[in-house]
């Protein structure tokens, strides 16, 4: 049984009053971590609402923000996830999170385009299921653990943009679950597959996020890249991307993803020259490593369907 709330404790009187009211109404919060977050969430919204004197106006004009985000978000569409990105909220949390696990290769947001159930290849597959020759890009790499072991049957989940810096879901000129898919790492922890060079592109602005980034003057444009989910039993889930070194706005990425170790050497071949001289046309080659932290496996939440 609840004891009930003694409400003449929760009578506001001045400002200051009302943050002590509140964290004195949420302290029966029975799970500790809860009762941690939102103490926290209250005191420092409380904080910013002062400094700020933030007037009815904008609060209203703030809260029909958020609403309109909401309304933006359908199966297909994560208006949420792309207002953390934009915000940097949702590299701030990665980078905290890398900073426990220096020793492994350090995540990048997941974004709001990532989604489950791709379709399985052999290694040396192609991701490109239009063919485009222009140009591929071989992708070959390791998965390894913290002590330079290498890490059997891992799975990476890869997705990335179109030479026109579109992804599958918002191309109707795109097959399904195009330029996504799974690979299995053998038994040295080698990955291989092919693919086809991904431009890079602008975040979607047909929303209340892109009225956000017109207002602040700010491109919405994201530099090359490939994302990668790697998971491995007994290691904790890798979510990264790797950036292609001669891409535009690598230092000017409209949600911060990039850091140096994330920046790929995208080489340049001519045809009948490098690792795949069979290659009939000019193409690109990219080799990465990813080194895993030990821990728990999980699988990131795909926020559209
Ligand atoms: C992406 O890389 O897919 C992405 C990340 C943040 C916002 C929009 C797209
Ligand atoms: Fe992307």
């Amino acid at each position: 049984m609840h004891t009930p709330i003694d409400f003449q404790g929760s009578i506001v009187s001045d400002a200051a009053s009302v943050t002590p009211i509140v964290q004195a109404a949420m302290s029966r919060t029975e799970s500790a971590r809860l009762s941690e977050v939102m103490a926290s969430l209250v005191t420092h919204v409380h904080a910013f609402l002062r400094e700020t004197q933030l007037t009815d106006d904008e609060y209203e004009h703030a809260l029909d923000f958020i609403r309109r985000v909401g309304l933006a978000c359908n199966d297909k569409h994560n208006e949420v996830v792309l207002l953390a990105d934009v915000l940097g909220f949702s590299t701030l949390v990665k980078v905290l999170n890398n900073s426990l696990h220096l020793e492994s290769t350090g995540g990048a947001l997941l974004g709001p385009f990532y989604r489950g159930g791709s379709p399985h290849y052999e290694a040396g597959a192609s991701l490109d299921q239009q063919g485009i020759a222009d140009p591929v890009l071989f992708v070959s790499g390791k998965v390894l653990d913290t002590s330079g072991r290498p890490i059997q049957h891992a799975k990476l989940d890869v997705w990335q943009a179109s030479p026109v810096g579109l992804y599958e879901n918002q191309d109707p000129e795109q097959p399904d679950m195009n330029l996504r898919g799974n690979f299995f790492t053998d038994e040295t922890g080698a990955f291989d597959f092919r693919t086809v060079r991904p431009a890079g592109y602008p975040v979607p602005t047909d929303g209340p996020v892109g009225d956000l980034l017109r207002a602040q003057m700010r491109h919405p444009y994201r530099p090359a890249h490939l994302h990668f989910v790697v998971i491995a039993q007994g290691h904790d889930t890798l979510i990264s991307q790797i950036f292609a070194d001669d891409a535009e706005y690598l230092n000017s990425d409209v949600v911060f993803g990039v850091t140096r170790e994330l920046i790929g050497k995208f080489e340049r071949h001519e045809a009948g020259s490098g690792p795949h001289p069979a290659h009939p046309q000019p193409y690109f080659t990219l080799h990465c490593e990813f080194v895993l932290a030990q821990g728990v496996a999980t699988q990131p939440t795909p926020p559209i369907k």
